[in-house]
């Protein structure tokens, strides 16, 4: 059992995170969930504690570029006029010990004499990871995984796009219910209610690029943009990236008001991963047509679905998959349902390959 004192703050050399720790650590959780979902950085928050357990200070990262977590919470606590040397730093991540647009963070807590740090989960990349070590070896007291589920699921798509080195992957289908993404005629504006609609917009407002084929690009002129419920864009927009070898024409909307377009001549979707990681994209979102949907999917690079399903026969027209090369029902691709959102009249059903 940890030494604790009566009232839950921690006494020196504990091991396990004090109750007073906790919710410091959970509070670092909701600090974090204020930094922005895009772009290559992860979101984290930081508390400092003094010793009796008084907050110093508190900061979070919003986006590269900035100050990280550990850093901002030292700046409010500079700011406040507050001690720091001997402060608990309470952080959701693992401190990076990497120089990259910003200092190490490791180096700014050392500096600033914090004796102990309490983090939640582990940094995976080879980069940034090693901080915990490092502190250790300069005499910190270094306590690991306090609300670290938490903090993995705050981080789920971030972590998961660093430990396979490629952007996380979402794949949004809109279908009948008998799974058409168009008539026999090739109409197909809209299958999805509104609402749907709305939420998929939401979806890009999260997401750091969308991804068409050629054949959606030409035959549907989309926009691809991130729209609010009053139909402005929304402030963040992601990379329009169009996949296959023909060419854009000049008068696509593509060509319009919104994230930069991005061609890439390919039909291979790892490459097309490999190219938008090099462009720090950490999650995209494919949205079709089937051939580019049936593309990834036979690939194995589906990390989510996003199936928007509208109560809405048509009994001819395309599929929304391809031939995946299963033959037997012992060899279907079952995902696991993750949640089932009604969005009158549709409903989405949000799905997990089994590993995720
Ligand atoms: N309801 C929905 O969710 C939804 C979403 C999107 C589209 N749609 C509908 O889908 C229809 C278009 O479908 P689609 O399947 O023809 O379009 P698509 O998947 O958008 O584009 C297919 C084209 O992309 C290129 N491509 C990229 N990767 C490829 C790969 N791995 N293998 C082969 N070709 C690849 C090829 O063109 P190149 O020759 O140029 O390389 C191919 O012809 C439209 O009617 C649209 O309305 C529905």
């Amino acid at each position: 059992m940890a030494p604790r004192s009566v009232d839950g703050t921690r006494l020196p050399g504990a091991q396990h995170p004090s109750a007073v720790e906790i919710d410091a650590a959970r509070r670092a959780l909701d600090l974090a969930a204020r930094g922005p979902e895009t772009g290559p950085n992860p979101r984290v928050g930081a508390v400092l504690l003094s010793p009796d357990g008084t907050v110093l200070g508190e900061g979070f990262h919003r986006g590269a570029g900035t100050p990280h977590a550990e850093v901002a919470a030292l700046e409010d606590a500079r700011a406040r006029g507050a001690q720091v040397r001997g402060a608990t730093a309470v952080v959701t991540l693992e401190p990076c010990r990497h120089r990259g647009r910003t200092g190490p963070c490791t180096r700014a807590l050392l500096d600033a004499g914090v004796a102990r740090v309490v983090l939640g989960v582990p940094d995976p990349t080879a980069a940034a990871g090693g901080g915990a070590a490092e502190l250790r070896a300069a005499g910190v007291d270094v306590v690991e995984g306090a609300l670290r589920e938490e903090g993995e699921e705050l981080l789920r798509v971030w972590l998961r796009s660093m430990r396979r080195g490629r952007p996380f992957v979402t794949l949004k289908i809109a279908t009948t219910l008998d799974g058409r993404v168009s008539a026999a005629d090739g109409s197909s504006r809209w299958i999805t209610s509104a609402a749907a609609r709305a939420h998929a917009h939401s979806v890009r407002s999260r997401v750091d690029a969308i991804a068409v084929g050629t054949g959606t690009a030409l035959g549907d002129d989309p926009e691809l943009t991130a729209r609010t419920a009053d139909g402005g864009l929304a402030p963040h927009q992601p990379l329009r990236v169009v996949v296959g070898r023909r060419e854009v024409p000049e008068a696509a909307r593509l060509h319009g008001p919104g994230g930069e377009l991005v061609r890439l001549s390919s039909q291979d979707p790892a490459e097309v991963l490999a190219s938008l990681w090099e462009r720090e994209v950490r999650h995209l979102l494919v949205e079709g047509g089937p051939v580019l949907t049936t593309a990834f999917l036979r690939a194995g690079l589906v990390d989510e679905v996003h199936a928007y399903v509208a109560p809405v026969l048509l009994g001819a027209g395309r599929p929304v998959v391809g031939d995946l090369g299963i033959g037997t029902l012992a060899d279907a691709l079952r995902l696991r349902t993750v949640e089932v959102r009604h969005l009158d009249p549709d409903a989405l059903l949000v799905a997990r390959p089994q590993e995720v």
